[in-house]
């Protein structure tokens, strides 16, 4: 197969960031394939009201209007089951939970899940998505490190879920063996995102070096595989979510590097090489373009894009951002 024609891809997890930075950021989207994306609201101040979302929506399209925006909220204490009501009918997606200090502007997280009952409820009663970073924050005297912070997050997510059954929670960014399972074996209102560059990396990937380092780590060879397994047998709870990032290249390359990996402009790309390279090139379409819309209600997108088997360098550098894999080939382009 040289060539490949699927729907345009939805992209349900990408930072966009403010100012400077969406301006380079924003127009690269489309290019990387994706038409549809759900908007993370972790900027400086967080997204933290429907009136802030269409705000920033509007920012977003003025950049890039061949691209819809899905928003999001960030779960702050403020938040109340009739801001949630007010989102709903403002067209706003989601809430996005960070549970405190785990990641990048993770300062203003959720400490206690209990005390959002009343929020959960509103948002399964007006079908918001639940988006959760699924880690819990290091602790030496529990033992927990960024290596088992992903799978010790994993009884909150079954407990959230007996709670509120129909509040659709999708568990971002998976990393782990055990999340995967964990995922398959809750009900079919959860699902979980999968990033392009968590089938590609492993904790010897990252350690030491910089640019490949994001929240949560990727982490050892079987949970890769588990990740690979996952999506090549193509089960319809396991998405598209690139957790793109962008840092300025010298919060990347400094002594305490900025988590985040920027893949937003060459997505398909990368993709195809590593579904191409797992000998499981059929699956891309259900992975990036049907599986994610399915879980969450959205009509599939009439728009496709053409990748073709093409060697194509990474750029170094787009502005000061610094992307995947830069001055590698890759083995697709669009
Ligand atoms: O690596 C990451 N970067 N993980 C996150 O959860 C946040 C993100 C960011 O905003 O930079
Ligand atoms: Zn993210």
């Amino acid at each position: 197969m040289d060539s490949l024609t699927i729907p345009i891809a939805d992209d349900f997890h990408l930072h966009l960031r403010q100012d400077a930075m969406m301006h380079v950021v924003a127009p690269l989207v489309r290019a990387g394939g994706v038409g549809r994306c759900v908007v993370m609201p972790n900027t400086t101040p967080p997204i933290a009201t429907a009136e802030d979302a269409i705000r920033y929506r509007g920012a977003l399209e003025a950049l890039a209007p061949d691209v819809e925006f899905l928003m999001t909220l960030y779960l702050l204490p403020e938040l109340t089951p009739q801001a949630v009501s007010t989102a709903a009918a403002q067209g706003v997606f989601g809430v996005k939970c960070y549970p405190k200090g785990v990641t990048t502007n993770s300062e203003s997280g959720t400490e206690d899940f209990g005390a959002y009952d009343a929020v959960f409820s509103a948002m399964e009663a007006e079908g918001l998505a639940l988006l959760i970073h699924g880690e819990v924050p290091s602790n030496a005297e529990k033992d927990v490190c960024v290596l088992n912070a992903e799978a010790r997050f994993l009884p909150e997510l079954e407990k959230l879920h007996g709670r509120f059954p129909k509040l659709r929670i999708v568990l971002e960014h998976v990393t782990t063996a055990k999340a995967v399972d964990c995922v398959k074996a809750l009900g079919s209102t959860v699902a979980a995102t999968v990033t392009a560059h968590h089938l590609d990396l492993t904790v010897d990937d990252w350690a030491g070096r910089n640019h490949n380092f994001c929240k949560p780590v990727a982490k050892y060879p079987h949970d890769r595989d588990a990740l690979r397994q996952v999506v090549c047998e193509g089960h319809p709870r396991f998405f598209l979510g690139s957790d793109s990032a962008p840092h300025p290249r010298s919060a990347k390359e400094s002594a305490c590097g900025c988590a985040g990996v920027f893949t937003s402009p060459l997505l398909l790309p990368y993709l195809a090489d590593t579904f191409d390279r797992l000998g499981c090139l059929d699956r891309l379409a259900d992975f990036t373009s049907t599986f994610g819309c399915a879980f969450h209600g959205l009509p599939p997108s009439a728009d496709t894009i053409t990748l073709e088997r093409r060697a194509q360098p990474v750029p170094a550098a787009y502005g000061d951002i610094v992307p995947y894999r830069a001055g590698q080939t890759l083995l697709w382009q669009r």
